[in-house]
C-alpha cells in the first residue's frame, strides 16, 4: 500500500519532527515525511530535515505584512505542490485562518505540551507546577480554528515530582511528546481514526485514558 505522505511544520528546533522522521524510516510506517515546511527560514530543524533527505520549504510569514490569507495561500500552494495528504503541525508557532484550517479538517494534526483541556497556550510547564498538578503531559489532537483545541487522539502522561524544575518537567514531557506523536501519526494514516461529535474514536472505541509513562531524565 502507498504510503500517506505527511508535511510537518515547524517554526523552531523541530525535535518532534525528527521523532516523526525516525519513525518514518521504518518501510512498514504508513506515512512518509514527504515535506518540512518552515515559517522560519533560520528554524534548526530544517537542518535536521535536509540532513535526511527531506524536502524542504520556507513561507516566510515576515515578507507577506499582515496579510495572513496570503501566507496560508502560499502554504497551501506548496503543500499541494508536495502532493500533502496529512499535516503534522510540530512546534509551529504561527495562527492559521479558519479557511487553512478548514482545507485540512481531520487531516491536520498538533502536538501540544500539555494534558489538554488543561493548559492551553504557552508557559505550559511552569504553570502545570505552579498550579500544583499531580500529573502533566502531553496531547496529539486534530487542529480547528481555535488554539490548542480540537479532537483529541492521544494523550501521555507524567508525574509531576514535588522538587520538579520547569526544565526537568519539560524533558520528561518532551520525551513522552517524542513517542506519542508518531503513534498518533500512525493511528491517523492507518484510518483508524474517525471523529464524531467533535470526538475521536480509535477503530471505533473512545480514546484511552493518558497512559502514565515512565521517562528517564
Ligand atoms: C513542543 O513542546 C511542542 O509540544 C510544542 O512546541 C514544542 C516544539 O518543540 N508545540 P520541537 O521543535 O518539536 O523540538
Amino acid at each position: 500500500m502507498s504510503r500517506m505522505r505527511v508535511a510537518v511544520l515547524i517554526s523552531g528546533r523541530g525535535s518532534n519532527m525528527a521523532a516523526l522522521i525516525e519513525a518514518a524510516k521504518d518501510k512498514s510506517y504508513p506515512a512518509e515525511i514527504s515535506l518540512v515546511l518552515s515559517n522560519r527560514p533560520d528554524a534548526g530543524g530544517l537542518v535536521t530535515a535536509r540532513a535526511n533527505g527531506i524536502a524542504t520549504a520556507i513561507v516566510d510569514h515576515k515578507l507577506f505584512g499582515k496579510d495572513r490569507a496570503a501566507v496560508d495561500a502560499a502554504m497551501q500552494q506548496v503543500l499541494e505542490a508536495h502532493r500533502i495528504d496529512i499535516v503534522c503541525l510540530a512546534g509551529f508557532m504561527r495562527l492559521l485562518s479558519p479557511g487553512f484550517v478548514g482545507q485540512w479538517q481531520n487531516r491536520m494534526l498538533n502536538i501540544h505540551p500539555a494534558l489538554l483541556p488543561a493548559f492551553k497556550g504557552l508557559d505550559t510547564h511552569k504553570r502545570a507546577i505552579e498550579a500544583g498538578a499531580k500529573r502533566h503531559g502531553a496531547t496529539v489532537h486534530f487542529v480547528v480554528p481555535e488554539m490548542d483545541a480540537g479532537p483529541i487522539i492521544m494523550q501521555g502522561a507524567v508525574a509531576v515530582r514535588p522538587d520538579d524544575t520547569e526544565e526537568a518537567l519539560a524533558a520528561r514531557v518532551l520525551a513522552v511528546e517524542h513517542r506519542i506523536y508518531p503513534a498518533a501519526l500512525r493511528l491517523v494514516a492507518e484510518n483508524r481514526v474517525s471523529v464524531i461529535d467533535g470526538r475521536c474514536l480509535i477503530d471505533g472505541a473512545p480514546v484511552p485514558d493518558a497512559e502514565t509513562l515512565m521517562t528517564q531524565t
